[in-house]
């Protein structure tokens, strides 16, 4: 399989925070790869800013080495990259202070497409706005993107958002879930709404439940500090897990547009139900032989903050009644990985004499490691001795699929970034989806916090807290195992 690569207008891209983690790990990569794939046109500019006082050529060379370090890939030939960090520039600039706004102004072309990624703390967005508005850097067609976290809860959203509106139009606004930038994101719509065999049995009558499992193996790492102030629910569930839920969930868009989308996604977040309290279990990661408690990793020895979370939902609307929807995600689980996986109803009459197994078709679709999507289906056991059935995956590893170009397949940021040039907010989370969610989350978090919850403890390296496989034992089901 070829995969094509057509080629963005020219822009200007400017970076705050581009001296970070984000930028240097994900967003300059990402960009280094469009750029040698063609995709990237060769006059087009990247302009990193942030407060450290460094000169271009010294920009430079810190992209070099990050690209080096988490390019991942061995086909950097020296030649491309020194081309593409000849479109690099750097200024300085406190987002808080006047200093360097008319060198950035001066370095920023006039007829080419402007965006502002702010890869900076939420706290810094409303300054950026102001400054890129006062100082006549943005226009009325440029774009800003903006990184989680989008609020802490639905008030602190309405304010982000209300702040940024002062400045730009929401078809100016890009909030960034890299999750929507997945491959397999996309193929789950291509799969759900391009074939006519899903879209029929894509609700209650068909479909026993759904479960989206994000497990991570990592801790909390260098950033205790927020993860702390933050927890699983608002960093993993408010956001990713419902943005996940909402693509399986939606009914078809009339077209493939960016607000048919996101207006479909909107009405899935307003019918969930409020979750019970018995329907949650929360849990906190505990030390192991080799590995530091929760507690000793944020330095915080009385912390109630979840670093995992289960549950069960509901979304009241005619095509999903009777499905529950289970989601559960973690930090230092057994194994990494993203997957959603939709668990058909049994068959009501078993014609097969003798085959008393449970035989069930589930579509899964993994979003890491090894993107792609495998249908569970029943047949015969191949060989003499009658027809007895077995359950075999029919597998689409996307790495399979796409041979050679696999490599190629663009990562989240790359993509999204390529689609805020293109002008396409599809992939990109709308305010009032935002606030929607944080609307059906705050509740949640006040009841913990109203009743002092404590977390349930489970071993690290484990599939998380006994109780949350209770939540699924108890409607006769359980989780899928967590593989990586
Ligand atoms: N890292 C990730 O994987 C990740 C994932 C998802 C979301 N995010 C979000 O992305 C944003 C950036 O994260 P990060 O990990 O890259 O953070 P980081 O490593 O702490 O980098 C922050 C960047 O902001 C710059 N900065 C800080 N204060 C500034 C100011 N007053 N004016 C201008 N620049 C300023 C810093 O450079 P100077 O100190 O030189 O100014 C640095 O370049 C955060 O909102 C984070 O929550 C990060």
């Amino acid at each position: 399989m070829v995969s094509r690569v057509i080629p963005v207008d020219d822009f200007d891209l400017v970076i705050f925070g581009g001296t970070g983690d984000l930028a240097r790990r994900k967003i300059l990569p990402g960009l280094f790869r469009r750029f040698r794939s063609g995709q990237m046109p060769a006059d087009s500019r990247i302009i990193g800013a942030a407060r450290s006082e460094l000169d271009t050529s010294g920009y430079r060379a810190m992209i070099r080495e990050a690209i080096v370090e988490f390019g991942g890939d061995e086909k950097s030939d020296t030649d491309t990259l020194d081309q593409f960090l000849n479109a690099l520039e750097y200024v300085a600039i406190d987002a808080k202070g006047e200093g360097g706004w008319s060198e950035l102004k001066s370095l920023i072309r006039d007829k080419v497409i402007k965006a502002f990624y702010f890869s900076v703390a939420p706290s810094l967005f409303g300054d950026l706005a102001e400054r890129l508005h006062a100082h006549e850097i943005a226009d009325a067609d440029s774009r800003i993107v903006v990184e989680k976290p989008f609020g802490r809860d639905l008030a602190s959203a309405q304010a982000l958002n209300a702040t940024l509106a002062e400045h730009f139009d929401e078809r100016q606004i890009y909030r960034i879930d890299h999750y929507l930038g997945k491959e397999t994101v996309q193929n789950l719509m291509a799969v759900r709404f391009g074939n006519v065999l899903f879209e029929p049995l894509w609700n209650s009558h068909y479909v026993d439940h759904i479960q989206i499992t994000v497990a991570e193996t990592v801790g909390v790492g260098g950033r205790g500090g927020y993860y702390d102030k933050s927890g699983a629910m608002r960093d993993m569930v408010q956001n990713h897990l419902m943005q996940l839920l909402c693509l399986i969930a939606m009914e078809p868009p009339s077209v493939f547009g960016a607000n048919e989308v996101r207006d479909e996604k909107l009405k899935v977040i307003r019918a969930l139900q409020p979750v019970e309290a018995h329907h949650i279990v929360r849990g906190q990661y505990d030390a192991s032989d080799d590995a530091a408690s929760y507690r000793a990793d944020v330095e915080n020895p009385r912390s109630f903050t979840e670093s995992f979370v289960a549950m069960k939902c509901h979304v009241s609307n005619w095509r999903w009644s009777d499905t529950p929807f289970y989601l559960r995600t973690g930090k230092k689980m057994k194994a990494r990985t993203s997957e959603i996986a939709v668990v058909f109803k049994d068959l009501g009459h078993k014609m097969f004499e003798g085959d008393s197994a449970r035989h069930r078709n589930i579509l899964a679709i993994r979003l890491q490691p090894n993107e792609g999507m495998d249908l569970q289906v029943t047949i015969k056991e191949p060989g003499p001795g009658g027809m007895r059935l077995i359950d075999v995956p029919l597998d689409m590893t996307f790495a399979d699929a796409l041979g050679d170009d696999a490599e190629d397949a663009t990562d989240a940021y790359e993509r999204l970034i390529m689609d805020v040039i293109r002008g396409n907010q599809t992939l990109f989370m709308r305010g009032d989806e935002v606030e929607a969610a944080w609307a059906w989350t705050d509740p949640i978090i006040e009841g913990w916090e109203a009743r002092n919850d404590v977390p349930k403890l489970y071993d690290a390296g484990s599939a998380g807290p006994d109780d949350a496989m209770m939540l699924m034992h108890r409607d006769g089901r359980r989780w899928r195992d967590i593989k990586g």
